[in-house]
């Protein structure tokens, strides 16, 4: 089975998400790359796939490397977040995602709080609508940490567990 963990990131946070996830992976041969340098990836069977949440959404590059998935791939999806873990918009974004990933097996879904560019928060807190969430995004200042990179890692595990699974019964 080839395994790609495949990332769009920013500022970082993702990037951090993606090599802790790929650590985990490497002994069973995982490649690691950023989505724009995926020139094929019909060549994987299971594919992570990570994204900083943008303005509620998946980013357009990701949004665009998810569509390109066949039939017969599974695939894992992380995102960072300045949002709270336990709030709405992270959810948004992992079901945005899985709703692009038709006919494709979405195994599970990761996401933990990545910091916010200070630049992004002075330029929100201007506007009133975006004073509440701001105050929110800031408390994710040094996140991923090293538990969210430690519960990453858990769920690389569980997904190639499950990914496997799946293999043995579609063999039998
Ligand atoms: C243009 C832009 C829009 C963002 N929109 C959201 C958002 O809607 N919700 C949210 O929780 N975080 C939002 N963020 C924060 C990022 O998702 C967060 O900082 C993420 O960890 C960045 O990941 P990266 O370093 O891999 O780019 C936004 C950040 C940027 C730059």
């Amino acid at each position: 089975m080839k395994i790609l963990v495949a990332y769009y990131s920013k500022t970082g946070n993702t990037k951090a998400v993606a090599e802790s996830i790929f650590h985990e992976l490497q002994k069973e041969g995982a490649e690691i790359k950023p989505i724009k340098e995926v020139t094929n990836p019909d060549e994987y069977t299971l594919i992570f796939c990570g994204f900083p949440v943008h303005a509620h959404s998946v980013p357009v590059a990701v949004h665009n490397f998810i569509k390109k998935l066949s039939q017969g791939q599974k695939l894992a999806l992380f995102s960072t977040h300045g949002s709270k873990t336990d709030g709405q918009m992270p959810k948004q974004a992992i079901h945005q995602a899985i709703g692009l990933a038709k006919g494709i097996e979405v195994l599970g879904s990761f996401t933990c709080r990545g910091q916010v560019e200070q630049e992004i928060l002075d330029d929100l807190i201007k506007k009133p609508e975006h004073r509440a969430w701001v105050a929110e995004a800031a408390s994710a200042k040094d996140h991923p940490d090293s538990a969210d990179l430690e519960d990453a890692k858990m769920f690389a595990m569980g997904m190639l567990k499950k990914a496997m699974k799946f293999g043995e019964f579609h063999r039998k």
